[in-house]
């Protein structure tokens, strides 16, 4: 039954019973963010939010020094992206930086626009000036990578250059970010809220037509709020702790696979990529111990999982499962 599940493209909800560890998902294990829960919570959930989002764009505009109209909200940036796929104004070639976050390229297959999927920086540079939409992932999911090619990509960029910040926020150090580029925030992970869908777009543009491609009320009142609380500094404040703590938990995991003997290539985040060989088996035998991890070979990297930073207990069960599992399958 559980081969049918076990074909991810994300972390996460696979179909099959809970588990009891969770190392599948980036969001931030010591989350949800109290102060961000505080304001979700308080929300009315009998009325509906302004179809406009007037005082939320408001509010993110100051946050981000721009005006309210660059700003667009969605129900997720996995929503955002596939809007900006189909939006006729960014239409054209495609151009990723393998391996990466798959919404991209199922996005634009889903719409049978030409991708241009290449391998190297320098092939992503010189293919940027002739492509309409461009994404890059600061840091890089799966791989953790933060490009020192940014400022570079976008003074090439013919269309708009994308930069999808799922976790940045979760960074040790925070890389400046070109003025030119897009920016997509996804503050769900870095408080540990994933199940609260919402995210939003800046842009160096006016995003008022981006915004009709959306149906009316695509943030629910709880997404409202977690935006909401994501600008507040207490929330910000609980989080630099967390980030301080899920640093040092990352760093212990990687001390524990590598005395495992394994290959480890560790995100300046909450995640890290460990070498395994069969991925898929190996996730597969410790989804039966009850714990989820996600295979990379999705990403094209078949002899990886990727791994979050999970509190001590977590980690524990996890190097005593993988101990035992790569002595059964090798
Ligand atoms: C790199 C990256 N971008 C975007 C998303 C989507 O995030 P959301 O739709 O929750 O904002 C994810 C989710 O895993 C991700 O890993």
């Amino acid at each position: 039954m559980l081969d049918d599940v076990l074909k991810p493209i994300h972390g996460g909800p696979d179909g099959g019973p809970e588990p009891i560890y969770d190392f599948s998902t980036n969001a931030n294990a010591l989350g949800p963010n109290p102060v961000v829960l505080r304001y979700i919570q308080a929300k009315d959930p009998s009325r509906y939010p302004d179809p406009l989002y007037r005082n939320l764009r408001r509010l993110l505009a100051e946050a981000h020094g721009v005006q309210p109209k660059q700003v667009a909200v969605g129900t997720g940036t996995s929503e955002l992206i596939h809007r900006l796929v189909r939006w006729n104004y960014l239409r054209g070639p495609l151009l990723l930086l393998k391996p990466t976050f798959s919404e991209y390229a199922r996005a634009a297959r889903a719409l049978d626009l030409p991708l241009w999927e290449v391998e190297t920086p320098e092939e992503f540079l010189r293919l940027l000036p002739r492509s309409s939409l461009a994404f890059l992932c600061v840091p890089n999911n799966p791989t953790g990578e933060v490009y020192p090619f940014l400022e570079e990509a976008a003074a090439r960029a013919g269309g708009a250059l994308v930069l999808d910040l799922a976790y940045y926020p979760l960074l040790e150090t925070l890389p400046p970010l070109p003025r030119e580029a897009w920016l997509l925030f996804s503050p769900n992970k870095a408080h540990g809220l994933t199940g609260v869908r919402a995210g939003y777009l800046v842009a160096p543009l006016d995003l008022s037509h981006f915004q009709n491609l959306a149906p009316s009320w695509p943030v629910s009142v709880y997404g409202e709020g977690l935006l909401e609380g994501h600008l507040d500094l207490e929330a910000q404040g609980w989080l630099e702790g967390a980030k301080r703590e899920l640093h040092r938990l990352r760093g212990l995991l990687a001390q524990g696979l590598r005395e495992l003997g394994l290959a480890v290539r560790e995100s300046p985040a909450n995640f890290l990529l460990v070498r395994v060989g069969k991925a898929t088996e190996v996730a597969k035998a410790l989804r039966e111990r009850g714990i989820r991890v996600r295979d990379a070979t999705s990403f094209g990297l078949g002899e990886w999982l990727r791994l979050s930073a999970q509190r001590e207990e977590a980690i524990e069960a996890l190097l005593t499962a993988l101990a035992s599992v790569l002595a059964r399958v090798y």
